[in-house]
C-alpha cells in the first residue's frame, strides 16, 4: 500500500540524497558551522530545475487503532528476522503484553534517545511482562548502523564489548506500508529531502489478548515519556489482572485506587476510604493498591463493535466539527467554540461518563492546573459521554473535592448519546468486562484545528497532568523555538535542535553541544532550554488574564450556561443538542 503519492525524485534516489545530507564533514575536527552545508532535511543546492512537488497525500489507515480492537497482523521485516506482527505478539507466554512504538527516521536525535532510554528501561519492562518492537521508515541496514550510535549514547564502546543489539527488535518499513496502515504517518512532519510524510510517535500497548489498551500520538519533536508508560502498565496490570478498581489521575505503584461503581460497597467494608461529595453519590472510594501475583492473567473483555466515524486519530487530521449544544440563540458549532478560546493550543479531555471515580479525580486536575494552562495560552474543552441534567452536579463534587470555590471554568460538552465520542472515534472503547464506556480521550488541538498530539487511555487509568503539562510545553518550545524534547525530558533540561535547524542557525542557541557518534553524523545536536516564564515563576490562580478575560462564552445564554455546569436551568426552553433534551 503506498502512502506518498507526491513523491517526486528531485536528481537522485530519495535515500541518497538524505544520506549525503546527513553525511559527516570532511573535516570532522572543525566545529565551525558551514553555511553552505544544508541542514539535515534539506535538499542540497542543485542548479537543476526541480518541478513543484504536490502536497503530500497520506491515506486515511484502514485500521482504526481504538482501544480495544484486536490489533491487525501483518508481515515485519526486522533486525531480527522476519515475521509475522501476530507471531511476535505470540512469542511470550500468555501473559505477555507488547509494547509497539514507531519512529520518524532513523539517525534522529529524539529517536536515538528514545531507543537509548527503552534499552536502558528493559528490565523494567522484563518485569512488567512486556516485550519491544520498534519502527522506523528505513532499512535494516541502516536500523543496524544506527544500532551503534544508540548503544554509543550509552556509553557503551563498540570496540570493548559484543553489545550491538538493542535488546529489541526494530522494523524496517522502508514502503511506509505499516505506518500508513497504522494511521501513523504526521502530514505535519514532512521529510525535506523526499517530501512525505513521516511517522508520528505512535505508541500502542498491546494486551496477551492481541487488544490494542493504550494508544498516545506524540510529534516527532517531543520524546516520549517512558516512565509514564511503565506507570501506565503497571495500571493495566492492576486493573485488567485483578478486581474491578481504577487508578486516579497521577496514581503511582503502591498507591490507593478505586473501586468501580459498580463494585457493591460491601465489598470493602473495612478498607474503603470515602470522600463525601456534594451530590450524595457515593462513589469516590479508595482502597489500597491489591497485592499482584507476578504473572497475571487477563479478564476476558466483550467483543466490541468498532463506531462508525470518518475522523481518524492520526496527527495533522483537521479535528470535525460538530454540534455540541443548543440555545435559545441558535446551535454551537464546535468550531466555533475553538474560534472563540484564545488559547494556542485547545486541550479537549473526554470523560467516559459522569460520577465516574478516575474521570472524577481527572476532573479534579483540570481544575488544579486550569492556571498553568493559562499561563501557557493553552485552552481547555471538558466532555462526558453523559447526561446534561447531571453535568452540573458532578461539576460541583469535583469543584467541592478539590477545594476551589470556583466554578470550573472551561466549557463542558455533554455527549449522552455518544455521537460526538464516536465522530471523535472513541468508540469501540474498552469495556473494563462489564459495561460498553467510550475511552478516556486527550486531543492537542492547534489553532488551525489540526490534531497535534492524543492519548487514549483505559477508562480505568487516570491521566498523568505532569506528563499533559511536559508534553504541552514541548509543543511551545518547538513551534517557539524548533526545538525538539529527547526521551523522558522534564522542564528545564537540556533539549535537542530540530533535524530541520541549519548548521548556522544551530550556533545561535545556548551552549550548542554536538555529541559525536559512531556514524559521524551530526545530528545530536543539545543546547539550553531557553527561560520561558513559566518554568521560572509560581503560578498564581488569575496570573496571567482572568478567566473571563481568557474566553469569554457570550452571549452566555441559560443553555450553555447548563452546559458548563453552573446552576441547573429553569428555563425549560434551553435545551441541549448533544444529549437530545429538546424543549
Ligand atoms: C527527531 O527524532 O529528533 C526528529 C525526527 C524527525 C523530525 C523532527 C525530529
Amino acid at each position: 500500500m503506498g502512502c506518498c503519492g507526491g513523491k517526486k525524485a528531485p536528481k537522485k534516489p530519495p535515500q541518497q540524497l538524505h544520506d549525503e545530507a546527513l553525511a559527516p564533514d570532511p573535516d570532522p575536527g572543525s566545529k565551525e558551522p558551514d553555511p553552505s552545508t544544508p541542514h539535515l532535511f534539506e535538499e542540497p543546492d542543485t542548479t537543476e530545475i526541480v518541478p513543484p512537488v504536490p502536497p503530500v497525500q497520506v491515506n486515511p489507515p484502514d485500521f482504526r487503532i481504538g482501544l480495544g480492537a484486536l490489533f491487525p497482523d501483518f508481515e515485519c521485516r526486522t533486525t531480527d528476522g522476519t515475521f509475522s506482527f501476530h507471531s511476535f505478539l505470540e512469542r511470550q507466554s500468555h501473559y505477555g503484553w507488547t509494547m509497539l512504538f514507531s519512529h520518524p527516521k532513523d539517525f534522529t536525535p529524539v529517536c536515538t534517545t528514545e531507543l537509548a532510554m527503552c534499552t536502558s528501561l528493559a528490565e523494567e519492562f522484563q518485569r512488567r511482562s512486556v516485550q519491544l518492537i520498534g519502527l522506523s521508515c528505513d532499512s535494516v541496514d541502516q536500523h543496524k548502523g544506527w544500532t551503534k550510535d544508540v548503544l554509543a549514547t550509552k556509553n557503551v564502546d563498540p570496540e570493548t564489548t559484543d553489545e550491538e543489539e538493542l535488546g529489541f527488535p526494530l522494523i524496517a518499513d522502508e514502503t511506509r506500508e505499516i505506518a500508513s496502515m497504522l494511521g501513523m504517518l504526521d502530514p505535519l512532519e514532512i521529510c525535506n529531502v523526499d517530501r512525505i510524510a513521516m511517522p508520528a510517535r505512535a505508541l500502542f500497548l498491546i494486551g496477551p489478548d492481541k487488544r490494542n489498551r493504550l494508544t498516545i500520538l506524540y510529534p516527532a519533536t517531543t520524546g516520549r515519556n517512558f516512565s509514564e508508560v511503565l506507570r501506565v502498565i503497571d495500571s493495566l496490570h492492576i486493573t485488567h489482572c485483578g478486581p474491578e478498581v481504577g487508578t486516579p489521575a497521577d496514581w503511582h505503584f503502591g498507591e490507593d485506587v478505586m473501586p468501580a461503581t459498580n463494585v457493591a460497597e460491601d465489598a470493602f467494608v473495612d478498607k474503603a476510604k470515602e470522600k463525601p461529595v456534594p451530590s450524595g453519590r457515593r462513589y469516590m472510594r479508595h482502597i489500597p493498591q491489591p497485592i499482584m501475583d507476578s504473572v497475571q492473567k487477563i479478564r476476558p473483555h466483550a467483543e466490541v463493535q468498532p463506531g462508525d466515524s470518518d475522523f481518524r486519530i492520526k496527527l495533522g487530521a483537521k479535528f470535525p466539527d460538530f454540534d455540541w449544544s443548543a440555545t435559545k440563540q441558535g446551535i454551537n458549532r464546535f468550531h466555533h467554540l475553538l474560534d472563540r478560546l484564545k488559547g494556542d493550543l485547545t486541550v479537549m479531555i473526554c470523560w467516559p461518563r459522569n460520577f465516574d471515580p478516575v474521570a472524577t479525580t481527572e476532573l479534579m486536575g483540570c481544575l488544579k492546573f486550569l492556571p498553568d494552562l493559562r499561563q501557557r495560552r493553552v485552552s481547555m474543552i471538558g466532555m462526558s459521554c453523559d447526561g446534561v441534567e447531571s453535568l452540573g452536579q458532578w461539576v460541583k463534587d469535583a469543584v467541592s473535592l478539590s477545594g476551589s470555590d470556583e466554578d470550573s471554568g472551561f466549557t463542558m460538552i455533554a455527549d449522552r448519546n455518544l455521537n460526538i465520542a464516536a465522530t471523535l472515534g472513541l468508540l469501540p472503547s474498552d469495556t473494563a468486562g462489564h459495561e460498553t464506556c467510550p475511552a478516556r480521550g486527550l486531543f492537542v488541538i492547534g489553532k488551525d484545528k489540526t490534531l497535534r498530539l492524543s492519548m487514549q487511555y483505559p477508562m480505568t487509568t487516570g491521566l498523568n497532568f505532569a506528563e499533559i503539562l511536559r508534553v504541552l510545553d514541548s509543543l511551545i518550545l518547538t513551534k517557539d523555538f524548533k526545538l525538539a524534547t529527547p526521551a523522558n525530558w522534564q522542564q528545564r533540561q537540556r533539549l535537542l535542535l530540530d533535524p530541520k535547524v541549519s548548521k548556522t542557525d544551530a550556533s545561535k542557541f545556548d551552549n550548542l553541544a554536538i555529541q559525536s557518534l559512531p556514524s559521524g553524523k551530526e545530528y545530536l545536536r543539545w543546547v539550553d532550554c531557553p527561560k520561558v516564564k513559566w518554568f521560572e515563576e509560581e503560578v498564581s490562580p488569575a496570573s496571567p488574564l482572568d478567566v473571563e478575560e481568557w474566553e469569554p462564552l457570550s452571549p452566555p445564554g441559560k443553555g450553555q450556561q447548563e452546559i458548563r455546569g453552573k446552576e441547573p436551568v429553569e428555563d425549560k426552553d434551553a435545551w441541549c443538542l448533544s444529549c437530545g433534551c429538546g424543549p
